[in-house]
């Protein structure tokens, strides 16, 4: 942990110094960035998607997908709209496979697509504004101190570190690359060319865990991580041999872009790392064996704090202060445990606390919404 708020600081520190240096830094990233936000509780009930991820030997990172521990990986579900099923069901397919070895986390998307578009050719730009793929990554599963990485059909990317959701105010750190990633796109169609019909796309990346493990997390047999991704969708049309970007005929603006994801949301934000999938290591060898997905029982004791993190920011919406009282927060949405929760009210905010009767470990969420346990 100590290490962790280190490595933090020093992180917030160079990108203080960094961005406050480059005179011509990318607006239209930052202001994506900034910007407090209200939040809500998912209106879903809690089960993200589970994947069990197992090993293979190093990997040529080529969009192929040719070695046999791929072809024995299992995809993912298809993504839903990320609203779940408040919403539409995605016009075109995704699903994902996973594998690791010793330095990478190895990551496969198939990407059904009958128009494939992109122009975005400089990194750290917001490759989202085309069509794109996103991975979210939360090791520890404390919804603070995450990674976040995007890539168009250009093999275009987008790698930043978030210190904690914007929902509690944080902010995008773009300064932060991702050392040694590996990327390839394989076309099954034709970029940018609207005359014909294409079939997808398919990603093929691998992630340094020396970069991941900052968090002092290395995966292992049985560890789990938090894990989510989505697909940015925009509708097009075609004008003039171009793929353009469809508009509100009355406003002028794009039309809003779908989201398709692989655990839903719930809500119109990624940024809900509570929400996101788990995959579980395993160190099987992909194809010579199955391992069992172990159910954590905390997880369900952490969604329980969770929902009173979400109850108290209804509360001091609207009281402008937080509250100890468990029936006052029950009716803004918290889920009562088997065991009540203790709320300290805090000069900085509160402390909320659940003893986990399942591993002894004492759960803590605080204002900031981050979740984490103490022996
Ligand atoms: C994350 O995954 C969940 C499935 O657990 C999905 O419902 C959700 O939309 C995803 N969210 C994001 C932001 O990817
Ligand atoms: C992959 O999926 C198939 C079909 O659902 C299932 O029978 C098989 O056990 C899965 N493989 C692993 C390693 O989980």
């Amino acid at each position: 942990m100590v290490n962790k708020a280190i490595f933090f600081s020093v992180i917030v520190l160079i990108s203080i110094i960094f961005s406050c240096c480059q005179g011509n830094e990318n607006e239209s990233v930052d202001d994506l960035v900034m910007g407090p936000e209200s939040i809500i509780k998912p209106p879903l009930k809690f089960g993200p998607e589970k994947y069990i991820c197992y090993t293979t030997d190093e990997l040529t990172i080529d969009g192929l997908l040719l070695e046999d521990e791929w072809t024995n990986a299992n995809w993912t579900s298809g993504f839903s709209d990320i609203e779940g099923n408040l919403n539409e069901k995605p016009l075109h397919n995704t699903r994902v496979k996973m594998l690791w070895d010793e330095n990478y986390l190895y990551i496969a998307a198939e990407i059904e697509e009958p128009h494939i578009w992109a122009y975005l050719q400089q990194r750290d730009t917001v490759i989202f504004y085309d069509n794109d793929f996103e991975i979210f990554i939360d090791p520890d599963g404390d919804t603070h101190g995450y990674y976040e990485f995007e890539i168009n059909a250009l093999n275009t990317i987008w790698d930043l570190l978030l210190i904690k959701p914007y929902r509690d105010g944080g902010r995008a750190i773009n300064a932060w690359d991702i050392k040694g990633i590996k990327t390839a796109v394989k076309i099954y169609g034709t970029l940018n060319d609207p005359a014909d019909i294409d079939e997808k796309w398919i990603i093929e990346l691998a992630f340094p865990f020396k970069v991941l493990k900052e968090w002092g997390t290395k995966p292992a047999d049985g560890l789990q991580w938090r894990i989510n991704f989505s697909r940015v969708n925009w509708r097009t049309i075609i004008e003039n041999g171009k793929y353009i970007k469809e508009k509100n005929t009355e406003t002028g603006r794009n039309l809003p872009e779908f989201n398709w994801v692989w655990s839903p949301q719930g809500v119109i934000n990624m940024h809900y790392p509570e929400m996101w999938g788990y995959v579980q290591f395993s160190s099987i060898q992909s194809g010579k064996g199955k391992a069992r997905f172990m159910e954590d029982p905390d997880e369900i004791i952490k969604w329980r704090l969770r929902t009173l993190y979400y109850s108290q920011r209804e509360f001091i919406s609207l009281n402008n202060r937080y509250t100890e009282d468990l029936a006052q927060l029950e009716s803004l949405g918290y889920e009562p445990s088997e065991s009540n929760p203790v709320i300290n009210i805090t000069p900085s905010g509160y402390q909320a606390t659940i003893k986990s009767s399942f591993t002894g470990l004492l759960w803590i969420i605080d204002n900031t919404g981050r979740i984490y346990p103490i022996e």
